[in-house]
């Protein structure tokens, strides 16, 4: 095939010339004597058209019963379109009269036209993946996601880092999510785990003198999935012996600079910095979206004196009052509709406070007095949208969306943003503790750790990076005292045996002294959604699983024969059903 061109190398310096290209067929046209359709190759697409009054007899009966998605040999002559005929397509300037044509492969009808996918019900859509493929938006997003991945690659070796696998096949150490479990033939009734990340393994290497790791690891978790959530996904995975957090963060920044210059973008450095608490104080989110100007602001001293029952209930109960601010006005319907919206989520109601001509109007405007409105100092025109409450951070963040949306706030830039000590531990629910990050986080001050019953407020050296709303990274430095992790295990509810059973490889390993270390991992699949604008990951996935992580695909999860069971000394219980 030495005289195949490719679309996307079609250029002026072959108007008028011979050309031979490769490709699929998409959306024939007829008209006349005439067959349009588009040549499709793994480049790109170009119009190409057979003059049936030109055509010798056998390529004749070839146009004549072509298809879509046939897959073709074609030759022509290239030829420019007149400037406003252009089509909007990779190479819209030109097309192909046809003079040859061989049908290489005509399959079956298939099941749904590629370029009208938009309009194919997801499940049909999944179960022929490898068609939604041929779409061009997706195949472009494909084709950016290895961009990036390449780019990555070519960072990390430019600055001396050694890519290093670990295995996928390891002992269960549950990280947070739940382990996809392996069963072992050679170990009757023994289980591996699917490497939820190479967490353990990463830190193993810097005790092993690996300064500088780097992998493009794919990692597995059995949990909930969401738009930005797989079950099996894949991280850039980096890991640094002898380093502190501000390293991290210009590392990662270098190497978006990289990834942006590459892609022809323009990136800001430094990226700007918050503190976890103050992202939910002003955000309601430990992943703001900074392309959103409002702030949630706390006014329970402006409600302090007000003679409001439920409002003096609220504020004797710990709870607050938390708004924000808009520059506009609302009609009542529109303030209906959001309160409407907020009682969805969980809100007990809205209360509104707006200036108008000099003219205040309030919620509960019958039980307060100026002296309330003073101290505002609201401008006219301006809104404040109240709500009351203890923990109500999803409510608020909900408010602040919807406002930011009606308000039109950016959709365009790359606001990068590091959250910074994250807690060490949050609250389960029944009384214990679970690790916020990971177990193998370090506490920013140690003595005040290692002394410390109430574990519910320590700050930790836990990043996120945090693009447009979305969390891309997570990182942190970690322990390498071994008295250090075993107290975190103990908060955790772990005993000694527990915490033998489960990680005494690395108990170990710390034992022997592993060097000051700390990383990150960066979703990849998520990086390329931002950077094309995208909330969902799915696109991005050559293969992805449904939200119930099935693949219609291939028809996964499925039975496995009795054979396969004996061999692995399985037997199925009547609990899960067969
Ligand atoms: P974490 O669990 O936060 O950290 O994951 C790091 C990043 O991986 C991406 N990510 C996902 N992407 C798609 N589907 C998922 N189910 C999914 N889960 C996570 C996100 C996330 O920010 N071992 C630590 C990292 C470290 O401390 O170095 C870890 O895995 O972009």
């Amino acid at each position: 095939m030495k005289e195949r061109i490719f679309v996307e190398n079609i250029n002026v310096g072959y108007l008028e010339k011979e050309i031979i290209l490769y490709g699929f067929i998409e959306s024939i046209r007829k008209l006349g004597s005439l067959t349009f359709f588009y040549l499709r190759d793994g480049t790109g697409k170009v119009q190409a058209f057979f003059n049936k009054e030109n055509l010798d007899e056998k390529t004749y009966n070839t146009v004549e019963k072509l298809r879509v998605e046939n897959i073709v040999r074609m030759k022509g002559i290239l030829k420019e379109r007149p400037k406003d005929q252009q089509l909007r397509i990779t190479k819209g300037e030109y097309e192909i009269e046809g003079s040859q044509l061989t049908l290489l492969v005509q399959g079956d009808v298939p099941p749904f036209e590629i370029e009208k996918l938009d309009s194919i019900n997801e499940s049909i859509r999944d179960k022929y993946r490898y068609f939604a493929l041929r779409n061009e938006k997706i195949h472009n997003k494909i084709v950016f996601r290895s961009k990036i991945t390449q780019y990555i690659r070519e960072y990390f070796y430019s600055k001396d880092y050694l890519e290093i696998e670990t295995p996928y096949l390891i002992k269960s150490t549950p990280e947070g999510a739940r382990d996809f479990i392996v069963p072992s033939r050679n170990f009757k009734g023994k289980f591996y785990a699917l490497a939820q990340s190479p967490q353990l393994l990463k830190q193993l290497l810097m005790g092993s003198g690996f300064e500088k790791y780097f992998q493009i690891a794919r990692c597995f978790r059995d949990e909930d999935l969401r738009s930005d959530r797989q079950p099996e996904f894949t991280q850039l995975d980096m890991e640094r012996a002898f380093i502190e957090k501000d390293e991290i963060f210009e590392e990662i920044e270098s190497m978006f600079s990289y990834i942006f210059k590459r892609l022809d973008l323009k990136l800001e450095l430094p990226f700007e910095r918050m503190t976890y608490d103050d992202a939910l104080e002003k955000y309601a989110s430990d992943k703001p979206d900074l392309r959103n100007p409002l702030l949630i602001e706390n006014y329970n001293i402006h409600f302090k004196n007000i003679e409001v029952n439920f409002i003096q209930d609220k504020l004797r109960n710990n709870e607050n009052i938390r708004g924000i601010c808009t520059n506009k006005l609302f009609s009542r319907s529109q303030i209906k509709k959001i309160e409407g919206l907020l009682k969805k989520q969980g809100s007990s109601g809205l209360l509104t406070l707006s200036k108008d001509n000099d003219e205040f109007n309030f919620t509960l405007g019958k039980f307060v007095d100026e002296k309330f409105y003073e101290s505002f100092s609201l401008n006219n025109n301006e809104t404040i949208f109240f709500q009351v409450g203890k923990n109500n951070e999803n409510i608020l963040n909900f408010l602040r969306h919807y406002l930011g949306e009606q308000l039109g706030s950016s959709k365009e830039d790359f606001r990068f943003l590091w959250v910074v000590d994250f807690p060490l531990f949050e609250e389960d629910g029944s009384g214990g503790y679970k690790a916020s990050h990971h177990p193998f986080t370090s506490p920013i001050d140690i003595p005040a750790f290692m002394g410390k019953e109430e574990f519910s407020h320590i700050p930790s050296k836990a990043y996120d990076l945090v693009l447009n709303g979305s969390e891309l990274a997570s990182g942190s430095i970690r322990i390498n005292d071994l008295a250090v992790q075993k107290k975190v295990f103990d908060v955790l509810g772990m005993n000694e045996e527990l915490q033998n059973n489960r990680f005494g490889f690395f108990l170990d390993a710390m034992k022997f002294g592993l060097p000051p270390h700390g990383g990150i991992a960066l979703g990849i699949a998520r990086i390329a959604a931002m950077l094309l604008g995208d909330t969902s990951i799915k696109d991005f996935i050559a293969f992805p699983k449904t939200t119930s992580g099935a693949c219609p695909l291939t028809n996964s999860p499925s039975n496995v024969s009795r054979d396969q069971l004996d061999d692995l000394g399985l037997e199925i219980g009547r609990k899960n059903g067969n």
